[in-house]
């Protein structure tokens, strides 16, 4: 049972506090202000000091410092501390942040870990701090600030060993929170995968229906969502774009692929993209983040949308894997009738392949099968209309043609972005889909 300091003003807050933690036995001492505290600490020690984040008589980081560099005490900040100084305090060694409106469950779980981390180093091995970044996953605050209640937690990153809860579930994000955020330019928030994958719609259940029970060790998922963040950054990555908004899209679709590689055959896939050259795997990853990023710049704010539109980008073209990839590096008129049907299957080749993955949505495989479809009429496979296409397909569409032209790989050479928009413009004119061309270029200003 633990010895706990409580710095509170509050009389009211500070009673709660305690009587939550007497009702697990610990033992609590109430004090007023942090300049008493320091006195007492001076006579007596403590286990945990839970200060509050704001203090009259002494700035809080100063306070903090003083115990890490003269106590053995463990400390809790209680309340929210504006975000910088959140970052300070966990970088001074705080050792846990509990919300204002916590729940007692958190509260103890906060001291119940604290407590493993004070366990003499003989009695276990060390433990290593874990990395959570595999355990949370970025959603914009666009999403969430509108909202009357929130279905998820909702955290600020402070280190990989550190997020911050910020909103309890059911709850709104209080507005001049929010609004603080965007000041300081945090334009997105974290949730844990686990709630990411609702917020997806991407249910566990899908996961776990894929025919293999084989599973990736924690330590090659981690490699493996970090060598795709690089790539996506080196390869997709175009001058002159939005950099927040390249970051937003980045970091989703990093998420939603650490999503979906949980599954070891949605790995096995997306790996598969990766197996004959870069060029596939590159302008996949490309055409992925060019989707999201025009359905961001044409106001959509849904998760949902992001992911499916990530989806589809990334498995558009793997119908392609089945096909010799230099028949795709040869210019269309080179090719023999029949090498040039073998080419256009591959749209079809990609909806068989899709339709027996159990794991990618429905509509998914739609946007990928229609990617070569267009406004006229004279796509292909099927030369379906405007009018017939999903909704969503016309930002694939658009980010293919354009990924096609701008993103490098070995065999192929870019094109600079605004002769990209010409030759687009030159080669399929009306068939062009205006809406999403409009929110390309204006990716670019
Ligand atoms: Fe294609
Ligand atoms: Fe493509």
């Amino acid at each position: 049972m633990a010895k706990v300091l409580i710095i509170e003003d509050e009389e009211e807050i500070g009673n709660l506090l305690s009587l939550d933690l007497r009702a697990k036995k610990h033992t609590t001492t109430i004090i007023g202000d942090s300049l008493s505290a320091v006195q007492l600490l001076e006579a007596e020690k403590f286990d945990i000091i839970i200060t509050s984040a704001e203090s009259r008589t002494m700035p809080g980081l100063k306070f903090i410092e003083w115990v890490k560099n003269n106590t053995k005490s463990a400390i809790i900040i209680h309340g929210f501390p504006p975000l910088a100084d959140a970052k300070a305090a966990f970088e001074l060694g705080v050792d846990d942040f509990i919300n204002n409106k916590y729940q007692a469950d958190e509260l103890y779980s906060a001291i119940d870990n604290i407590g493993k981390k004070h366990i003499p180093p003989h009695a276990t091995s060390f433990a290593k701090r874990e990395n959570l970044d595999t355990q949370y996953t970025r959603i914009l605050l666009e999403e969430v600030r509108s909202k009357e209640k929130n279905d998820f937690d909702l955290y600020i990153r402070l280190s990989e060993y550190k997020y911050l809860k910020v909103c309890n579930r059911n709850m709104a994000l209080p507005a001049e929170r929010a609004e603080s955020f965007k000041k300081k330019g945090v334009h997105a928030l974290y949730t844990s995968k686990d709630d990411f994958r609702k917020l997806v719609n991407f249910s566990i259940k899908a996961i776990s229906g894929a025919v293999s029970n084989k599973q990736t060790p924690k330590d090659e998922l981690i490699r493996f969502i970090e060598s795709t963040n690089d790539t996506i950054l080196k390869s997709t990555y175009l001058n002159g774009v939005d950099k927040e908004s390249f970051t937003y899209a980045r970091e989703f679709l990093t998420s939603s692929i650490g999503v979906l590689a949980e599954n070891f055959d949605a790995k096995a896939l997306i790996e598969s993209l990766n197996s004959k050259s870069d060029a596939l795997y590159n302008h996949s990853l490309g055409v992925a983040i060019y989707a999201i990023l025009i359905a961001r710049k044409l106001g959509f704010t849904s998760s949902q949308v992001f992911f499916k539109l990530g989806l589809a980008g990334l498995f558009h073209d793997i119908g392609k894997n089945e096909i010799p990839p230099e028949l795709f590096w040869k210019s269309r008129p080179l090719l023999t009738a029949q090498e040039r049907t073998l080419v256009d299957s591959h749209p079809d080749r990609t909806y068989k392949i899709l339709s027996k993955a159990s794991f990618v949505p429905t509509d998914v495989i739609r946007l990928a099968h229609e990617h070569h479809e267009d406004m006229k009429g004279t796509g292909r496979p099927r030369g379906l209309t405007k009018g017939e296409l999903h909704p969503l397909s016309k930002i694939v569409i658009t980010a293919n043609l354009f990924v096609e032209r701008v993103i490098k790989t070995r065999e192929t050479v870019a094109m600079p972005i605004q002769q990209a928009f010409k030759d687009m413009e030159t080669i399929y004119g009306d068939a062009l889909d205006l809406e999403t061309m409009t929110a390309l270029k204006a990716l670019f200003t």
